[in-house]
């Protein structure tokens, strides 16, 4: 299989920019859908990308995005949302995307799923992402070969995770930490990015889920920390027990705006987020976070509007 264009629906998001710019450098041909071109114009910077704006819940609309694509990379994911628009995002979109792939005579589809995806789970991110997954590599073979993936926290510069609490650390001495003993696994974006390059035409994956995790595993407290210490902050972290995260999350859920955490996310939390069996052999080694972690430091004067821009759902 040879992939000269590629689809990425959610490209625009964190981990899109990163595997959009890894597969532009290679000479693949791009094309991007977004709701809103404005806010992803840095894309069309990528010699190779042609940014559109799409309904890609209309399933006319992806026969036409996928018409000329080799290859189709679903990233779309929501952490926060009703029920309805977490089974839309994460199982009718999987669904109406393999439908779309067998119209067009699509032939590879790597689908982005998550570490801890679960129909047992009390978390309806996890509910729905399993659903999802489990469907598209449902949809493996007879002309179409799918790949999942299934990350931990993914870190690197543009995330919201490490940068939010850079944020939060920069602002306040003293950091009451909700979901403080959740454990992670955190993986870089830029082996999640090469993860999905690799695999592209790769057929030892075909057919295949590959959970991706770094090297090492931390309390949500440790990662806090580890930020301060990046950041060169010398703050006072309270780590909170289960219970006062539970209430934390009740409050903010109800906040209007910007979600930092809701019930969801506690219930997601709850379960490790790890890999008993580390990073998947055929992609290399997975870098530590200790050894880019000064990506924190970096502060992009275009990240102070990002506040702005959210609240004005632009
Ligand atoms: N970041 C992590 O730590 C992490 C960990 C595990 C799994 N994941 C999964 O990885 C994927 C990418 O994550 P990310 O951090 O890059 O997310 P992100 O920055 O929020 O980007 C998500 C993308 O999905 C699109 N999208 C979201 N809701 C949509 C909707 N209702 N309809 C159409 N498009 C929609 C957005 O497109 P627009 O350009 O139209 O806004 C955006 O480009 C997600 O599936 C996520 O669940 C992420």
């Amino acid at each position: 299989m040879h992939v000269k264009k590629v689809c990425i629906l959610g490209g625009g998001g964190f981990v899109g920019h990163h595997i959009a710019s890894r597969l532009a450098a290679q000479g693949v041909q791009l094309c991007i859908p977004t709701r809103r071109r404005e806010r992803v114009k840095d894309l069309t910077c990528l010699p190779t990308a042609e940014v559109v704006e799409a309904d890609i819940h209309d399933p006319a609309a992806l026969a036409t995005l996928f018409r000329e694509a080799d290859a189709v990379i679903n990233l779309v994911g929501i952490l926060h949302g009703s029920r309805q628009a977490f089974e839309q995002a994460h199982v009718e979109l999987p669904r109406k995307v393999v439908e779309a792939c067998r119209a067009a005579g699509v032939g590879r589809l790597l689908h982005m799923s998550a570490l801890g995806a679960d129909t047992a789970s009390k978390s309806v991110y996890q509910q729905t992402k399993a659903r999802g997954e489990a469907l598209v590599l449902a949809a493996h073979g007879e002309g179409l070969a799918v790949t999942a993936f299934r990350p931990s926290v993914i870190f690197g510069p543009g995330d919201s995770f490490l940068t939010m609490f850079a944020q939060m650390l920069r602002l306040a001495p003293v950091m009451p930490l909700a979901g403080a003993f959740a454990r992670f696994q955190p993986v870089y974006v830029a082996d999640v990015a090469r993860a999905y390059a690799e695999s592209l035409e790769e057929p030892a994956t075909f057919g295949r889920a590959y959970n991706l995790c770094g090297p090492r595993v931390y309390s949500l407290e440790e990662l806090v920390r580890l930020t301060a210490e990046a950041l060169g902050l010398r703050r006072r972290i309270i780590p909170l027990g289960k219970g006062a995260t539970r209430l934390m999350a009740t409050l903010m859920e109800f906040k209007p705006g910007r979600k930092l955490m809701t019930r969801d996310n506690y219930y997601a939390m709850l379960s490790d987020n790890v890999c008993a069996e580390g990073h998947p052999e055929p992609f290399g080694a997975a870098t530590p976070l200790e050894a880019v972690i000064g990506y924190l430091r970096e502060q992009n004067p275009r990240r102070s509007y990002d506040g702005f821009r959210s609240q004005a759902h632009r």
